[in-house]
């Protein structure tokens, strides 16, 4: 069985993301006006809404049929396509999930409005079931998040940036929001463990597909990164095996550097470390009903192509 059939298997989750899909569509349409046009746009646009899959299969069986796990899987999604639609304009990246990003299709003014819309709405969603702890929760993810990118910023076209000054950005700009979509599930405390290391598996993963991905696959355009000079985990390790990789990492502009990258041993590298995260988060298991399910996400986060 493929590790997405098995993360699949879980008992209830195809109808949990079946109906969280027309929660998210009501929620972004609610306001009306340019906002909620583009926030229905990017949310038809997909995406793989791991993380309120996180939720669902952090939240102990028997309180799943009730309101809260689509709540926080709504409020979690919805802080993601927030950020990514801010990121987008903090990345001059062009396209995601396969169309032009918001900020290229409409401006930066409506990049910041919409995603500021979305990240309301995510409130609103949690806000909606009564639990001040939950939104405790979100609201300290989402401050984590703009902590990442600012740190982010202080790292660009940094060559020399240590290997744990990345990994606190990614623990911050992406681990702190999927601890959160396991600690709303509201099982163990430890599960909080496990989404963090998850999502840096995760982000280390999706800097390697920077570098080697196809927009045919990730709905993204690769080389993102070290156009905008930012010290990914193989473009660090790559800058210190050539010197091309670490002059085009520092601002100089290179032709064929982000071809170079792969030469070196940074691909295979960074996973490795990818695979001790995910490690990590397995280890942070004991005994939940989906398991394997969980376990299968591991593997997922680091053996994917989009
Ligand atoms: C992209 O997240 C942003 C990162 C944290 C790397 P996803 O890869 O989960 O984006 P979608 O939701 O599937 O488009
Ligand atoms: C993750 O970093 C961004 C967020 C956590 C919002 P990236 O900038 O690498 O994400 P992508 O590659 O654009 O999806
Ligand atoms: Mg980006
Ligand atoms: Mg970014
Ligand atoms: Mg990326």
């Amino acid at each position: 069985m493929s590790a997405l059939a098995a993360v699949r298997e879980a008992p209830g989750l195809a109808g949990y993301l079946e109906v969280l899909e027309d929660r998210l569509a009501q929620a972004v349409a609610a306001h009306g006006g340019l906002v909620a046009t583009i926030g229905s746009e990017t949310l038809e646009a997909g995406g793989k809404r791991l993380r309120p899959v996180l939720v669902f299969l952090s939240t102990p069986p028997d309180l799943r049929p009730g309101e809260r796990p689509l709540a926080a899987g709504a409020a979690v999604e919805l802080v993601h396509m927030a950020t990514l639609v801010h990121d987008d304009l903090l990345d001059r990246a062009a396209l995601r999930r396969g169309s032009p990003t918001v900020w290229a299709s409409y401006g930066e003014l409506a990049a910041k409005a919409s995603g500021d819309y979305l990240f309301a709405r995510a409130f609103a969603e949690l806000a909606s079931v009564g639990d001040p702890a939950a939104v405790g929760v979100l609201a300290n993810a989402a401050l984590d998040l703009a902590r990442g990118e600012a740190l982010q910023r202080r790292q660009a076209f940094r060559p020399d940036t240590a290997v744990e000054e990345y990994l606190a950005r990614c623990s911050l700009k992406t681990g702190r929001l999927f601890e959160a979509a396991c600690l709303l599930g509201g099982g163990r405390r430890e599960l909080g463990d496990f989404g963090l290391a998850l999502g840096i598996a995760f982000q280390i993963a999706d800097d390697i597909l920077d570098c080697v991905g196809t927009p045919g696959a990730t709905g993204k355009a690769p080389g993102v990164d070290l156009r905008d000079g930012t010290p990914t985990l193989p473009l660090i390790l790559a800058a210190r095996e050539d010197d091309q990789v670490r002059r085009a990492l520092a601002g100089e502009p290179l032709a064929g550097a982000l071809g170079r990258v792969a030469a070196t041993g940074a691909l295979e590298a960074s996973r490795d470390l990818a695979l001790e995260y995910a490690r990590r988060a397995r280890a942070a298991l004991d005994g939940e009903p989906d398991r394997l399910s969980l376990e299968a996400l591991t593997h997922l986060v680091v053996d994917r192509e989009s």
